[in-house]
């Protein structure tokens, strides 16, 4: 897409770098965000509108800290620097940075200096909590800087050269802990920069439907519908962009729960006149994964199950030249980004491979949108609202949620005790209000009594959680008498479940799909 006006932020490693390109979008103003290696000439040609340096976790006193070439300083961009950016600013432009021994993390009072246009609209003047994560800390400010706010701790949190239009801040306003954040942030888009809010899924709808017929022309693009939320964003809006060249392949691999796919594809049927592929191969996926239980093998041989199945599919369409997916920001944020001390946890690869083996270019309309955003564009093209705010469901399915071996009578008790957990989620209107909410069947059997007879059946665990973006989630606070009805339902309803327990743990530490 050509974006005018844009944002971009460096990437020093910081665990919030992606909060801050959210809250500029939400802003209303678009912004990417690339690693701190970028070259100058690289990040000329982006055009950036301002820059923002990203925290991170190092010290800009180690040898090996990642720097930033000086002259970009010098090209009169505004530029905002947050915790490791500030630093960075310092040091790079003549300031001093002192270590500390000490790290201070988590809320501080922070005291205006001085009169900064990034405090301008605040409501509070003269003081805010803000949330800090840094171990450094400015000493000395560069020459043509001013202080414009100290804390108990430090005396220079927020630095400043209004002629020069450079801003630095020692606390993180894009986390929803530091108050009035937000509004520090728009001041810097607007009120420095002089930005417009523009950036909103309608606009970004049009460009779309007048871009995407351009890229494909006359072509062919297939497409994997899943039944989520973003595969059928990207066939809608390919659907209205290039109509009947789009070929959608919906592949039935036997790990679906009841309904997934099939209300979202019965939906998409009923009100889009779309070419849909419904393949049934629950047999070869179910034979493949016989007998075994270790989940990163499960996950391979589902993935490669599917590319099979799928180019199978795909090579009957004459003429196909484009692969469509559903790549979204983070996504793309995470193949590009400054590797830090953050690392790769699991590994969710679906689809990898596919558009190389099959020799297809790629179009991925969502790759510059974070999640809520699709969420948005599925409501500006008019999908509803159990589309729209569908939980995620994994690409491997079940096979992920029955740990252990995959048979199809633990298949069905899954299917059963999920059905009831997502029909009170649903009649409680709790639904909508968390993330995610599921069951998992888990690989033990334990004691229970029914009547005079002593059973020992399977444990179903109730995963329920709140999130905003994955990443981190909280187990939800469902009432007590829903998840009452769950559990004895499960139990009197289910056949060979005599115990139902609720995960209450976070993530991190754990995570949200059980392995
Ligand atoms: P975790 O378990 O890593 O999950 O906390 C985060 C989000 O990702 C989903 N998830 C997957 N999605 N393929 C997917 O498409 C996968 O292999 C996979 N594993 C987890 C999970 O449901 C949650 O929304």
């Amino acid at each position: 897409m050509d974006i005018q006006e844009k944002v971009i932020i460096l990437d020093f490693g910081s665990q919030y770098t992606q909060l801050i390109a959210r809250r500029t979008r939400e802003s209303g103003v678009y912004s990417e965000i690339h690693p701190c290696t970028i070259t100058p000439e690289e990040l000329k040609a982006l055009q950036p509108s301002a820059i923002i340096l990203s925290g991170g976790p190092a010290s800009v006193s180690s040898p090996d800290s990642p720097g930033i070439d000086p002259s970009i300083f010098e090209w009169g961009l505004p530029i905002l620097g947050i915790c490791y950016g500030m630093q960075l600013m310092a040091h790079v432009l003549g300031g001093k940075v002192a270590p500390s021994l000490d790290r201070e993390y988590g809320r501080s009072d922070l005291h205006f200096e001085g009169h900064c246009p990034l405090w301008e609209t605040l409501s509070d003047a003269g003081k805010l909590t803000v949330w800090m994560s840094h171990g450094d800390h400015v000493l000395a400010v560069p020459p043509g800087f001013s202080v414009m706010a100290k804390t108990q701790n430090i005396e220079i949190a927020a630095m400043a050269d209004v002629g020069r239009k450079m801003y630095a801040l020692q606390f993180h306003p894009e986390v929803a802990h530091t108050e009035q954040g937000d509004e520090i942030l728009r001041n810097f888009l607007f009120h420095v920069v002089g930005l417009k809010s523009v950036w909103t899924m309608s606009s970004f709808v049009d460009s779309m439907l007048q871009a995407l017929p351009e890229q494909i022309g006359d072509d062919k693009v297939v497409c994997g519908l899943s039944g989520g939320i973003d595969s059928t964003v990207v066939a809608v809006l390919l659907n209205k962009a290039i109509g009947k060249n789009l070929h959608c392949i919906f592949v039935d691999n036997g790990l679906l729960r009841a309904g997934e796919g099939d209300e979202v594809i019965g939906y998409l049927r009923q009100h889009f006149d779309l070419n849909l592929h419904y393949i049934k191969a629950q047999d070869k996926f179910l034979s493949r994964l016989e007998g075994l239980e270790d989940p990163e093998q499960k996950r391979k041989i589902i993935g490669y199950t599917f590319i099979e199945v799928f180019e199978e599919e795909a090579k009957k369409i004459p003429g196909v030249k484009y692969l469509a997916q559903g790549t979204l920001y983070p996504d793309v944020i995470e193949s590009i980004s400054f590797k830090g001390p953050s690392a790769v946890i699991k590994s969710h690869h679906n689809v990898g491979g596919l558009p190389e083996k099959m020799d297809l270019a790629l179009v991925e309309p969502l790759r510059e949108l974070f999640k809520d955003e699709v969420r948005k564009v599925a409501q500006e093209l008019g999908l509803p609202d159990f589309i729209v705010w569908r939980h995620p469901f994994p690409g491997p399915g079940l096979a992920i949620r029955v740990i252990g071996e995959i048979t199809d009578e633990r298949l069905e008790i899954l299917r059963q005790a999920d059905k009831i957990v997502q029909h009170e989620l649903m009649a409680s209107n709790w639904y909508y209000k968390v993330w995610q909410g599921f069951a998992v069947l888990l690989p033990l059997k334990t004691v229970g009594v029914m009547g005079d007879e002593r059973t020992y059946e399977h444990v179903i665990a109730l995963r329920i959680v709140d999130s905003i973006d994955a990443m981190t989630a909280d187990w939800s606070r469902i009432p007590t008498e829903i998840l009452g009805r769950m559990s004895s339902r499960i139990i009197n309803e289910v056949k060979g479940v005599n115990r139902v327990v609720y995960d209450i743990s976070s993530k991190p530490p754990s995570t949200i799909e059980w392995e």
